[in-house]
């Protein structure tokens, strides 16, 4: 099972305790670590974590770069324990505008956990959905171009094998705090398909139980793609 979280309320739950935002990114993160730590329990095999869209930059200067510096902080300390724990990590976004050491710390985390297989994570760090298709568009374009390609060949496997996801299912649901229901550019063409759920609680104070209680309520959903019958046995 593949679950993508997109992590809100840091600041307004920061705000609420009169601290800065800051504090609430710096809460958030440890949020992540026990999030985490609680999916096998549940049996979620991959994580994908909404770390930072593209329009998150237009954020004044300074909480940029506090998230930055926490970006920077998380990927040091938790480094061993990833590698150990059998986690293969990969980054989803445009790596391009990300400070030259914070990408190569997130290099050297995807090399070194690639053989990994025990659990899947995600990191959606500047990313934006339209970036994604207009990034991978482009890489089909350059593969017309020099004849890997044919028009022909240009459909919705092929198109997928191209996104920053491309070995990977679709998630299966979609969890978002803070009672934003929208997806602010999350996942658009990985999405079509997936089950959603709002929480009101902001991402500081999302606890297991309340992951456990979504991934209930995704149990007892009934999925059917656009073909499949009602499934009325489920629910009795
Ligand atoms: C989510 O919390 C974290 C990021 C977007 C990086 P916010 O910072 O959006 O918190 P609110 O929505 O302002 O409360
Ligand atoms: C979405 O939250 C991005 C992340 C959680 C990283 P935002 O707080 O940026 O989204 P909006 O502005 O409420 O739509
Ligand atoms: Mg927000």
């Amino acid at each position: 099972m593949h679950i993508g979280i997109i992590m809100d309320g840091n600041g307004r739950w920061a705000a609420d305790k009169g601290w800065p935002r800051s504090f609430g990114h710096r809460a958030g993160a440890k949020k992540v670590s026990e999030i985490i730590k609680y999916c096998p329990e549940l049996k979620v095999k991959t994580l994908t974590l909404y770390a930072f869209s593209t329009e998150n930059w237009k954020r004044a200067a300074h909480e940029v770069s506090s998230l930055m510096r926490l970006f920077r902080g998380y990927l040091q300390t938790k480094y061993l324990e990833v590698v150990k724990n059998n986690i293969k990590v990969k980054f989803l976004g445009d790596t391009n505008p990300l400070p030259k050491d914070i990408l190569l710390q997130m290099k050297k985390l995807e090399t070194d956990t690639n053989k990994n297989n025990g659990f899947f994570l995600n990191i959606a760090l500047n990313y934006g959905g339209r970036n994604e298709i207009i990034r991978s568009t482009k890489k089909i374009a350059k593969d017309l171009l020099s004849d890997k390609i044919s028009v022909n060949d240009i459909n919705e496997t092929l198109f997928s094998s191209y996104l920053d996801t491309s070995d990977q299912k679709d998630p299966d649901l979609i969890i978002r705090t803070a009672g934003e229901m929208r997806l602010s550019n999350f996942l658009l063409w990985q999405s079509v398909y997936s089950e959603l759920y709002f929480s009101n609680k902001m991402w500081p104070e999302f606890t297991t139980q309340d992951f456990e209680m979504a991934v209930n309520s995704f149990r007892q959903r009934n999925r059917k793609f656009g073909h499949k019958e009602y499934d009325f046995k489920k629910f009795v």
